[in-house]
């Protein structure tokens, strides 16, 4: 706690349950004389702003809405660059984690606040989002529910008891988390990694199979997604397009077991349209115009930059290293990729891009190769080689083994004397 807390503290707010209880709590168990929420737009969907101010609007809080969505569409399309994914899941909550902390270490700042809070438990992940930035500046930071060790029962009967604005109390069955670049469910029967959920935990996605399937062209130049279909688009109506068109095909929901920071693992589901069709066409046209070896390279690359990402340490030294890596290669990354929407897949059906490190004659069955003046026969010499170091380290071992077993035949006849 920190040793003299007077002044006003900056809180994220949502106007959920936890950082509704957490507006009293700064003020009566922390001793701050003042409480502002901050609420940061990173494509949250509408309703969740009108509860947010509304439930603001109830408490008397001073309440200030930042839109962080062009800043947070830059920084996911940046990751499709490094085809940003965690265990299968493309980091929307955890890219958005590092925006909204800078946004309200602005707001605070500029309110001449003493302190941060957020209303995050102590088990999950955005609280050490949050802190790696916060932290970094000389504000103090606050986590009352962590710090408290407060449940949702006792949220609940304290907001009761206090009066607070909390509607239904829990918010709703599962804890969903959306922004522009996914949408996030957990908790309540998700829990049990057996059960099979049903359609009524997906928004934004349609059943597979809903819709007939069509195909779209994504349009790249240097690594940076430019047009849908030939036509130019700002990231932020980018990624809200594509994620409207591929969820009405089911496309983008996944269902895995993730590893939390902090060694838990989690049940969650994802919704992420339009995040998928951009890493499958990104992956499609890197594997047109990179050559093997830089491919190989920039996955285990590309792997370490998603798991900076997940940690939310997106200014990490180590991250902006591998971007550099991840930029010099995307001067190549320039063309369009047509993407299949259907039953649920975005899949890459064609590729195109003056940069192909492709040779149609030199890869043809119908004519002789020309490029490089390579003709088939020049592949024996190689042929014969290949392989080389292994048959002989093989008969080499087969010839040891054979002479160890003719040494412990005359050792067993010695025994027998
Ligand atoms: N597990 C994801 C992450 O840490 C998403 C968590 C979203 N939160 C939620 N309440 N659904 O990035």
């Amino acid at each position: 706690m920190p040793s003299d807390p007077t002044g006003t503290v900056a809180l994220a707010f949502s106007g959920g349950l936890d950082t509704t209880v957490c507006v009293p709590l700064l003020q009566e168990e922390y001793g701050y004389d003042d409480v502002i929420g901050v609420t940061v737009d990173v494509g949250q969907p509408a309703a969740e702003f009108d509860e947010a101010g509304e439930t603001a609007e109830a408490l008397g809080l001073d309440h200030y809405v930042v839109d962080a969505k062009a800043e947070f569409a830059d920084l996911c399309l940046q990751s499709v660059k490094a085809n940003g994914s965690y265990q299968g899941y493309p980091l929307g909550t955890a890219l958005a984690r590092p925006v909204i902390a800078n946004a309200i270490l602005e707001v605070a700042e500029e309110q001449g606040c003493a302190a941060l809070a957020h209303g995050c438990t102590g088990k999950g992940n955005d609280q050490l989002r949050f802190e790696a930035v916060w932290r970094g500046s000389d504000l103090d930071v606050i986590a009352p529910v962590r710090e408290l060790g407060l449940t949702r029962e006792w949220e609940s009967e304290y907001a009761a008891e206090k009066g607070l604005p909390v509607e239904g109390g829990d918010g709703g069955r599962w804890s969903i988390d959306t922004n522009l670049w996914s949408r996030s469910v957990e908790g309540s029967e998700l829990e049990d990694p057996g059960h099979v959920p049903g359609e009524e935990i997906y928004d934004w996605t349609q059943p597979p199979g809903s819709v007939d399937s069509e195909t779209v062209e994504i349009t790249f130049e240097a690594g940076e997604v430019v047009a849908v279909d030939g036509e130019e688009m700002d990231p932020v109506a980018l990624v809200e397009h594509l994620n409207e068109r591929a969820g009405a095909h089911g496309v983008g929901r996944s269902d895995i077991m993730e590893d939390r920071m902090l060694g838990l693992k989690v049940r969650e589901n994802y919704e992420h349209p339009a995040a998928t069709v951009l890493l499958n066409a990104h992956e499609a046209l890197e594997a047109l115009v990179l050559t093997q070896e830089e491919r190989a390279f920039k996955a285990q690359v590309d792997q370490r930059w998603a798991q900076k990402g997940y940690e939310g340490l997106v200014d990490a030294p180590l991250t902006n290293a591998l971007e550099a890596f991840v930029e010099q290669t995307q001067t190549k990354v320039t063309g369009t990729v047509t993407v299949k929407l259907d039953g649920g897949q975005a899949r890459p059906v064609g590729r195109d891009s003056e940069y192909a490190v492709y040779s149609e004659s030199a890869a043809s069955f119908d004519e002789e190769a020309v490029t490089d003046d390579i003709e088939q026969a020049d592949a024996t010499g190689v042929a014969k080689y290949h392989g080389f170091q292994s048959r002989l380290a093989n008969r080499v071992a087969d010839s040891v083994a054979a002479k160890v077993a003719a040494t412990d035949g005359g050792s067993d006849g010695d025994t027998e004397e």
